[in-house]
């Protein structure tokens, strides 16, 4: 039994529950993401985080629209997100893009559209000219029309959040970004809190996830033991503690599964609470290292991680 799944509410007064299903697979099986929709959905989900750039809005839209059918919720108990992909960046085109985001999903508004980075393109990975102001006033004109309830961005740095913070009619939400205990970004964090934009962390389970074996020599997170004495305290596993670590800290989740099983565990961290001292050690993890680096935009002018 998932205990009550705890809800935020955003800057502009709708609420958004704390933890959703991330859909982002490289590759995948016909069927798999209606199928995860369908399951995270039974299992009590009520947030889904997809993305234009996902190919997957159709079988999403068709998981969700299954059980709006069979009864299991209605369309205003779900809270969907997508996002616009870098090379619909003009004004026109965010809005455009939207709609046929909508038209895959068979629905007629989305709870959240994300700016998904803050970089535009043009034939793939060239550079396009124009200013995520620019895409931020056709993001405004979809709550407008009613296409999306509200806005935010994906993937923005301090300085581009409170640039973009300073030029705009309708804020940004949130902020969705990568952290998870190998990738701690307090200072983002900060920063989003203090400006009321909600951090919300993708690839939450990070170095944690049996997805990403590649790391060789950083997989201390997997055998360390206080982390697995820490998880068997609670009778959690280590990707449980990930989650229940980011939402303590405020920080709202969208971890992926494809696997029944993990899609319920996911969900399942509402009913234990971490001490300060087991907050540190979870922590101390953080080797600044990103799983999703982007390096293929690195030469643009607007990439986010140039700092680093
Ligand atoms: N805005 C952006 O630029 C951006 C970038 C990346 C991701 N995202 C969003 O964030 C979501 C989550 O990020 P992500 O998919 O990169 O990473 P993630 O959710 O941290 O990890 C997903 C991987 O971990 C495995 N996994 C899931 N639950 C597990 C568990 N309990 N124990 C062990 N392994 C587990 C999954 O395997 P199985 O599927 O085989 O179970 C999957 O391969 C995405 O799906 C997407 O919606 C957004």
């Amino acid at each position: 039994m998932v205990s009550k799944i705890p809800s935020v509410k955003l800057s502009d007064g709708r609420e958004m529950p704390m933890i959703g299903l991330g859909t982002y697979a490289r590759s995948a099986d016909p069927g798999q993401f209606r199928q995860a929709v369908e399951w995270g959905i039974e299992a009590g989900y009520r947030h889904i985080d997809t993305a234009a750039f996902y190919d997957n809005e159709e079988e999403v839209g068709e998981g969700i629209n299954n059980k709006i059918k069979d009864g299991t919720v209605t369309r205003d108990q779900l809270f969907v997100t997508t996002k616009v992909w870098n090379d619909r960046h003009a004004e026109e085109e965010v809005v455009l893009s939207l709609k046929e985001s909508l038209a895959r999903f068979k629905l007629d508004y989305v709870d959240l559209y994300l700016v998904h980075w803050p970089f535009s393109t043009k034939n793939k990975n060239e550079e396009a000219d124009i200013d995520y102001l620019e895409t931020w006033r056709g993001m405004e004109r979809t709550v407008k029309l009613g296409l999306a309830k509200s806005i935010g961005v994906s993937n923005f740095n301090e300085e581009q959040l409170d640039r973009l913070l300073k030029n705009s009619t309708i804020k940004p939400v949130l902020n969705q970004f990568e952290v998870n205990p190998t990738l701690t970004q307090h200072k983002l964090v900060e920063f989003c809190k203090q400006k009321s934009v909600l951090p919300v962390a993708y690839t939450p389970l990070g170095l944690i996830s049996e997805a990403r074996p590649e790391f060789i020599g950083k997989d201390v997170i997997k055998t360390d033991p206080k982390l697995i004495a820490l998880a068997e305290k609670y009778g959690k596993t280590r990707a449980q503690i990930a989650l229940r670590y980011l939402v303590q800290r405020g920080i709202a989740v969208i971890p992926k599964s494809f696997t029944k099983s993990r899609i319920a565990e996911n969900l399942n961290i509402f009913d234990f609470q971490l001490t300060d001292s087991e907050m540190s050690l979870v922590d101390s993890f953080n080797i600044n290292h990103r799983c999703v680096p982007a390096a293929a935009f690195k030469g643009l002018k607007n990439y986010p991680f140039k700092d680093e």
